[in-house]
Order: C-alpha cells, then sequence, then structure tokens
C-alpha cells in the first residue's frame, strides 16, 4: 500500500493525477499539496493542505505527518509564466525540486518529476527528436527542467532514491485550466469552439508541436513508477509522445465535430519563438521498450472526447476556463 504526497496538486495535471492515484490506492492515502487551495471537486475530496514546495521544512513536516513513501513533485512554474518572471521560475523550478530531493533523501521516499518537451532548443533537431540529443534550451523554464533531471540522476546514483520523470510534451485536458505554457492553446481552442464557435490564437497555423491527452500523461506517471527498476535506463528523461498537432491540423479535426468553427491568429512573439525550438515529433522508443509506454488517444480520439466533455460541462455550468497563471 502506498503513502503519497503530491505538490502543485490544484493545477492541469493535479486535477487529473490526484483523483487517479485516489482511486487506486485509496484517498486518505494521497495528500495533495499546493501553495493555494483549489476548488475541492477538483481533487475528489480527499486530505489536502495549503504547502509552499519550495519550504523544505514544511515539506518534511508534511511528508512525515503523511507517512508518505512516495512524491509526486507536479509544483512548477510553465514557460510562458517563467519567460514574465525568470527568477519565480528558477526559485520555484530549482528549489522546489532541490527541497523534493532532499525530503526524499532523508524519509527513503520515491520521488515522481515531469519533465518536458522544453528541455530541448534550437539547436536540438526536432522530427524526430531522438531519445539522447543536444538539450540546451532557451527558455528559464528549459533550463531548470534540463537541470533538474540531471539533479534526479544524481540524488538516484548518489544517494539511491528511487527517483523517475517523463519529458511530457503539452498536455491536453479539460477540468483545471492550463497555467501558462507554450501549449495552452491547444486547451484554449476547444473551450472557445465550443462556447464561442471562434478562437484567436497565438501560435501560427503551421506551428507544429508534440502533444498529449491527459488520461495518457497520468497512465504514464503511474505506470512507470510501478515499473520494474531494472529496466530503467533512462530513469529521469523519458521522451513520450501521443500526437503531433499544429492549430491548423487540429482546427481542420474540431470542424469534423463543429463545422462552423473559426479561427484566426494573433501571434505572440515571445510563445511562437519558444514554440519553434521545441520538438515536432518526439521518438518514443525508449519508454516503449523499458516501461511499455503506449498511448490510448490519438488526435480524433482525443478532439471527440474533449469536445464531448466540454459541450456537458458549458450545458451545466460547470466550464472551467480561469487560468490561475494568466500570461495575456
Ligand atoms: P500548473 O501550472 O497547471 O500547476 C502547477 C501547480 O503548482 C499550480 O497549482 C500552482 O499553484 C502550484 N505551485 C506553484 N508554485 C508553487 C510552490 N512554490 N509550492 C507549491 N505549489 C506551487 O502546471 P501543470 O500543467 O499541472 O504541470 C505539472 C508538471 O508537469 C510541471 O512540472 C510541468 O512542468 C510539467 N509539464 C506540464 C506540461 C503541460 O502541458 N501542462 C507539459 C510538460 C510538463
Ligand atoms: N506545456 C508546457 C509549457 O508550455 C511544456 O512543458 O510550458
Amino acid at each position: 500500500m502506498k503513502r503519497i504526497l503530491v505538490t502543485g496538486a490544484g493545477g492541469q495535471m493535479g486535477a487529473w493525477l490526484v483523483p487517479a492515484l485516489r482511486e487506486r490506492y485509496g484517498s486518505g492515502a494521497v495528500m495533495a499539496t499546493d501553495i493555494r487551495t483549489p476548488d475541492d471537486e477538483l481533487l475528489g475530496g480527499g486530505p489536502f493542505q495549503l504547502l509552499d514546495c519550495t519550504d523544505q521544512s514544511a515539506l518534511g513536516h508534511a511528508t512525515i505527518r503523511h507517512n508518505a513513501d512516495a512524491i509526486y513533485h507536479l509544483a512548477a512554474i510553465l514557460s510562458a509564466v517563467g519567460e514574465k518572471d525568470p527568477r519565480l521560475a528558477y526559485d520555484v523550478n530549482m528549489g522546489g525540486l532541490h527541497a523534493v530531493l532532499e525530503v526524499a533523501r532523508s524519509q527513503q521516499c520515491a520521488v515522481f518529476t515531469p519533465s518536458s518537451i522544453g528541455v530541448f532548443g534550437a539547436e536540438t533537431p526536432r522530427d524526430p527528436t531522438v531519445q539522447d540529443t543536444i538539450t540546451r534550451p532557451t527558455t528559464m523554464y528549459g533550463i531548470t527542467k534540463v537541470a533538474g533531471e540531471l539533479l534526479c540522476d544524481y540524488y538516484h546514483k548518489r544517494y539511491d532514491v528511487d527517483t523517475r520523470g517523463v519529458r511530457y510534451p503539452g498536455l491536453i485536458s479539460y477540468g483545471a485550466p492550463p497555467g501558462g505554457g507554450t501549449t495552452d492553446w491547444a486547451v484554449d481552442i476547444f473551450h472557445h469552439a465550443v462556447r464561442e464557435g471562434s478562437y484567436t490564437c497565438f501560435l501560427g497555423a503551421d506551428t507544429q508541436l508534440d502533444m498529449m491527452y491527459m488520461p495518457d500523461a497520468i497512465w504514464a506517471a503511474m505506470e512507470l513508477m510501478e515499473a520494474d527498476p531494472a529496466k530503467l535506463l533512462h530513469r529521469n528523461a523519458f521522451n513520450i509522445t501521443a500526437m503531433q498537432l499544429s492549430p491548423e491540423s487540429l482546427t481542420a479535426e474540431i470542424r469534423k465535430h463543429l463545422p462552423d468553427f473559426t479561427i484566426d491568429y494573433d501571434i505572440d512573439p515571445v510563445r511562437e519563438a519558444i514554440a519553434r525550438t521545441w520538438p515536432k515529433r518526439l521518438d518514443d522508443s525508449a519508454a516503449r521498450e523499458e516501461w511499455g509506454w503506449q498511448p490510448d488517444y490519438d488526435l480524433a480520439a482525443m478532439t471527440a472526447d474533449m469536445i464531448e466533455h466540454l459541450t456537458a460541462e458549458v450545458a451545466d455550468g460547470s466550464d472551467r476556463t480561469e487560468n490561475h497563471n494568466a500570461t495575456e
């Protein structure tokens, strides 16, 4: 029986991961924590504690009180917010991870830390981006994610902490809104398509990025944490992917359900420049070979599911669009 502490639980990913962990390990076994209080219904009604992940002492006490043996460390500042406030991104992303790893070392906890397509940069081959390649990002977010992968490797090799992680592409979901990343457009477009029938996109029509539907991202986190450690050669930095999208290709797919949907463009040069340094297509063969990674959702299945759920949410008034880190 696992006992788990989740940092950053109130964000886009936590709103899916916490209920999934509670379903598998029991509601009381999963302590959700965040620096702000999320809606109760987002996290499924189990235990929650306000916690700044950079406060190592508070994190240590919470871990001991909960008797946790695993930490899912989701708290982070994403790419677009990070370019607005690089100091904050450095402090939260590096300070938070270092605190988590120190607590994990002293309390013998396993640690899951999401990395990102943000680790890649302008010198990285983009299509495909193989597992072991150039990681020289141009954003503070990416710099903290590369350093984070290395720090997790270090704690594993030096202190035998069971650290594991994947490089997620952009994550698409309904429920909690995204937290201020370059890939947020691929979530926003669905809310606007369903509510207003039109969307103004901040990336260019043909800017292709790697993406994944959230149920697959959650499966990946939980499956990797249960995988046989002897097989994990790329422990903290597995490329994983599910689909490749550009605003124009996603628009075409949405129009199969909402034929009158229209899109126009008001390009944000900062996010467009970031996107043009990130992979168009990750090669995820190492994850497939080492722990059986396999996504369920492709572009068609994800689009159908998003529109079905958001249409129902709009009808019953529970549609959530407010970004807690709005970059506009
Ligand atoms: P998010 O911005 O939606 O949520 C992050 C959460 O962290 C928020 O609820 C925020 O309140 C919290 N937080 C911020 N500072 C904190 C602090 N000092 N202490 C505690 N909590 C704090 O992000 P997300 O999309 O849920 O991302 C989760 C993880 O997945 C991050 O590590 C992110 O880099 C990674 N990731 C996300 C995506 C994506 O597309 N969403 C893609 C790749 C990787
Ligand atoms: N979705 C994230 C971002 O855009 C990528 O890690 O910041």
